[in-house]
């Protein structure tokens, strides 16, 4: 089966590819000639994952999903949350986020924080949404040079490792995308 997965970012490709095996092949944006950001301005993960479904259906005809993601932090009240991505402002940048992130997080004793991805999926006409939570907590510094984002900060529980020192795999099996990828695999299969 052929589906579209709505994202410019090549390293969530890695990770979903990895975790939905050879039963699927993924076709990216540039592959049906998306060259354009998505929209995503709602305040909601949920508005903004169907938003760029939408956007990729109505345009170009195409079955796809896309995926929002957020990392809520308890002793920031939740955020950033669905402003992750621009946390520290446009242009977006992980390297800032994770800087301002850290800043704010200095003296703060409840490192207790969760990343939440949700997956829009368009398919024949009809609409359906999975979702899968990590939980763990922000340490002090970067450690780790795998993944993206804030993984070099999130120590998911049960682990010593934050997430960018853990193999795709290791990543896939635990981590928010990963669980809300498994969702949307049962619900395909
Ligand atoms: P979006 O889902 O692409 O809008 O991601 C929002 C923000 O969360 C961006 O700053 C991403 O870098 C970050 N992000 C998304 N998924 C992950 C992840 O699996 N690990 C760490 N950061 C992530």
């Amino acid at each position: 089966m052929k589906i579209c997965f709505a994202t410019n970012n090549n390293k969530k490709i890695e990770e979903v590819k990895s975790a939905l095996g050879n039963d699927f092949t993924i076709v990216s944006l540039e592959e049906i000639g998306c060259r354009e950001e998505l929209p995503e301005t709602g305040d909601t993960l949920e508005h903004n994952a169907f938003q760029k479904a939408r956007y990729v259906k109505d345009h170009y005809g195409v079955d796809c999903f896309a995926d929002d993601t957020g990392l809520e932090v308890a002793a920031l009240d939740g955020a950033p949350g669905v402003y992750s991505g621009r946390f520290a402002g446009e242009p977006r940048s992980d390297e800032r986020n994770v800087d301002l992130l850290l800043s704010k997080m200095e003296g703060k004793e409840n490192r207790k924080a969760r990343f939440r991805t949700v997956i829009a999926l368009i398919l024949n006409g009809e609409e359906h949404a999975f979702d899968g939570v990590a939980e763990g907590e922000i340490i002090h510094e970067r450690i780790g040079t795998g993944g993206f984002g804030y993984d070099p900060i999130f120590i998911p529980n049960g682990f010593e490792k934050t997430f960018a020192e853990l193999t795709l795999v290791e990543k896939n099996n635990i981590s928010h995308r990963g669980k809300a990828v498994k969702a949307l695999v049962n619900f395909l299969k």
